[in-house]
Order: C-alpha cells, then structure tokens, then sequence
C-alpha cells in the first residue's frame, strides 16, 4: 500500500512542480486509444506499478491538461495538491457524506462550508445549501426547490426566463424537470451580453397577457462565453415585483466575490432567491466540486426530502442535517472536505489574490491583443475572460484552435458571439505567469500570419 501510495504521490508532486514544462495535453485519435481499454479486465491481477507505468504512457498525457498554466480554453480547472489529497482521504476512508448518522462530521463541516459561502454571498441566516457534482447539478437542484416552492410542482403554463447566454445546462435542467421548450425565454442579451431589463419586462407582460404563468428568471453572474454579469439589481427587482423565483447561476463568476474586483462586479448577488457556485472553477478545487445555495434552505428540504422505511434511524432526529433531503444523492462523497482543507491550509488572503490575479491576467491578453495589428477585441477582459478574433474569416479562428492544439504550447478554444467565431481566453489560473499569457499571445499571432 505504502509504495503503490507514495509512487501516487510523487506522480502528483511532479505533475503540479513541472505543469508548465510540458505539453498542455492532448486530444488522441479514437481508433488508436479506444481499442486499448475495450477489453474484458484480467482473470487474474497485474502488478499496480507495471499499471500506473501503464497510466503515464497512455492515460495521463492523451488528456487535455485543465490545470496547466496555459491552458485558456473552456473554463479551466486549476486545482490544488491540498485539495487532490483530501479526495484521496476521503476516497480512502470511504467517508459517507448522505446523512447526519452515517457522517455526523462530514456533515457538520459541508454545514460549516456552505454556511461560510452563504455568509460570503450575503445570504441570511435561514439560508442554506449542497455540494453538488458541478454547475448543471446546481442548477438543476435549485430549480426544483424553485418549482416545488412556487409551483407546487405543477408547472402547466409556467414560464422560465434567462438570456442567450446562459450556460445550457440551464436548459437541460428545465427539461429534466419535465419543462417543453415553449415554456423558455431565451431572451436576446444586449451589445454587453447581459440580459436585458427591458426585454425581461417585455416578455413577462406579453406571457402574463397571454394567461401565462411566469414563474423564475435566472441570471448570470459571469457568463462562460465572456464573464458578463447581468444587472442582478434590477433584475432582482423586477423578480420581486413581478413575484418570480429569481436564481443566479454563478456557477463560474461567483466565487469571485471573495475579491474585491469580484465583489464590486456582483452587487445584488445576495438578494437572490438561489446561486450556483462552483468550487471546481475558481476556488481552486479538483472536480467535482459544485455547490447550490438556497436563501431559504427550508424549500431546499421541502424539495427533496422523503422518509423511508430503511433510513428510519436517520430520520429519528427531525433537527440533524441530512444532506441526502437537500438533493438528489443519498451516497455521497465527501466533497466538502477539500474546499475546508485548502481553506484552512492556505487562508482566505491567498485565495483572494489567486481569484483577483484571474481579473488581472485576463486584462494583460487584451493588452496584448490591442498592442498587435489584425487582432479585433470582441469582448474585452472581465471576469478573467477575452474574446477576440483574428480577421473576418470564422475558419481562420477554428483552425487556430486546432493550430494550438497541434503545438501544444498553450491551448484556447472558440466560441460564437452574435453569429461570429470568437477565440476565447479564460484565465482562473493563479499559476499562470505574465510571460505565459504574453507567449500564448505571441505564438498565436505567429500561427495566425501563417495562416
Ligand atoms: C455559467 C456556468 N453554468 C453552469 C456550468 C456547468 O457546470 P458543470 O460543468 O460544473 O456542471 C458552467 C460550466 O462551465 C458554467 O460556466
């Protein structure tokens, strides 16, 4: 156990010291990587070192690398050694994180976490939360306490509202809870990319004369195409008004808010009704790490919870913190335990300045960008996001996705803003230099004359 373990270990250490020498990973041909894992396993074990040989030969490099310094495309996942090893505690120990009597501690500090996040946010007191697997899976988990509050979970002719820039999981969680397509406004966003109040007004009213029942309108704070944040106070006020379920899907930007660059951006964030807030993004932690934060976090349980027969010793004790009546899981992992660890282990000052230092690398692309001929900004840097592009010709910027790709320097992927292919760079990587923003920029223009 202990050479298998440490042989782990040091594999770790040496992928977090090195990150940026190697490559940013790799995207392999299907027909050359899939043949080598769809076989039956063996009927008799091999030797784990000849495995892990196995691993860092085929598995760990065919991958792209999110947590390399340069890799700006997608959103990134710039994890922490601290938070890769609380996974492997709480893999090893087998932590059950579903209820008060099978993880009494783990549940006491997934409490002390999320209640630390509502704090941060501006939540009240009676609020409350989950981790979760990721964005969708807050998404998808506040929007059923959103419809089981509002809508008794009858929702024939309710109405959801967001902009077209809201990630699509938004979408797919609408649909998992049983929303068609003609119950959702996809509201064009304005010449900033954020939602419009004017344009939210409008649809309410048009549905409401219909004899509509508009119901939730959802808000990003930081898009993932170009960190926007919608005007969370008017929109807050409109939803008031308008008696609407109001959830912020910061699943990427509000983490940001331990920042002061963050914070002055997410004014209103706390009169929400419900936030996605994803830990795996820019709070530094291995996936996966999402976590849904509900102002009343009595709808949360009044969502979710339902007794059974077998859990009745959990259930004893109407006072204890399931987790397991908050969500959709009743085994869980013991995600909480990462984001403690790293917070404990570096303090809140360092997460400060890794979050702001995302705001400012962001800015140091834009800079270069504009400092270089051809180069068109089609959103400039906020919340550690870049769009631009290179000419006019939309296959020019996808064949520099894949000319990146091919050198393997850095990494960047595209996107489309009003009809246009956008190269995108996102920046959350505290780990990421001057140089290796400056360099990225450098070999893409070099690829773009060539081209
Ligand atoms: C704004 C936003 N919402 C939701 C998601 C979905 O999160 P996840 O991939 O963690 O499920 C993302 C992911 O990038 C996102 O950027």
């Amino acid at each position: 156990m202990r050479e298998f373990g440490y042989a782990i270990v040091d594999l770790l250490a040496e992928h977090f010291a090195e990150g940026d020498q190697k490559r940013v990973g790799a995207k392999s041909d299907p027909a050359k990587l899939i043949p080598m894992f769809d076989r039956d396993p063996p009927e008799t074990g091999c030797d784990p070192n000849e495995l892990l040989a196995q691993l860092e030969r085929d598995v760990l490099p065919n991958n792209l690398h999110v947590d390399h310094p340069r890799f700006f495309a997608f959103v990134p996942g710039p994890n922490n050694f601290v938070s890769a090893m609380a996974d492997a505690l709480a893999a090893g120990f087998n932590v059950f994180n579903g209820t008060w009597f099978g993880g009494s501690a783990a549940a006491a500090v997934e409490l002390g976490v999320v209640r630390w996040l509502c704090r941060t946010c501006g939540f009240p007191n009676t609020a409350g939360g989950l981790f979760v697997s990721g964005g969708s899976m807050a998404n998808l988990t506040a929007l059923v306490a959103a419809r089981h509050a509002l809508l008794h979970d009858r929702i024939e002719g309710a109405i959801v509202y967001f902009s077209d820039q809201t990630h699509s999981s938004v979408e797919r969680a609408l649909r998992v809870i049983g929303f068609l397509s003609k119950q959702l406004r996809k509201l064009p966003s304005d010449e900033k990319f954020r939602l419009s109040i004017k344009t939210l007004h409008d649809a309410i009213k048009s549905d409401r004369a219909k004899g509509l029942r508009p119901f939730c309108v959802i808000a990003n704070a930081g898009t993932t195409n170009t960190g926007a944040v919608d005007p969370l106070n008017e929109l807050a006020d409109l939803a008031t008004k308008e008696k609407l379920w109001f959830h912020v899907d910061g699943a990427f930007g509000a983490a940001s808010i331990l920042s002061d660059r963050g914070r002055a951006m997410l004014g209103g964030i706390e009169r929400a009704d419900s936030i996605s807030l994803d830990p795996h993004k820019w709070l530094f932690q291995s996936f996966e790490c999402g976590c849904v934060l509900v102002r009343d976090v009595a709808l949360l349980k009044s969502a979710f919870q339902i007794t059974a027969d077998y859990l009745r010793d959990v259930h004893r004790d109407a006072e204890q913190f399931n987790p397991c009546d908050h969500g959709v899981q009743l085994t869980r992992s013991f995600r909480a335990l990462k984001v403690w660890l790293s917070l404990q282990t570096f303090g809140l000052a360092a997460f400060r300045e890794a979050i702001t230092r995302g705001f400012e690398l962001a800015e140091i692309g834009e800079r270069q960008l504009r400092s270089r001929k051809g180069w068109e900004i089609l959103s400039p840097a906020q919340m550690a996001t870049v769009c631009f592009r290179f000419g006019k010709s939309d296959n020019v910027q996808t064949k520099l996705v894949d000319a990146t790709m091919d050198d393997g320097y850095a990494l960047l992927t595209s996107t489309t803003l009003r009809g246009a292919v956008a190269l995108r760079l996102c920046a959350i990587n505290p780990r990421t230099t001057d140089d290796d923003v400056i360099g990225t920029i450098d070999r893409l223009d070099r690829l773009a004359r060539k081209l």
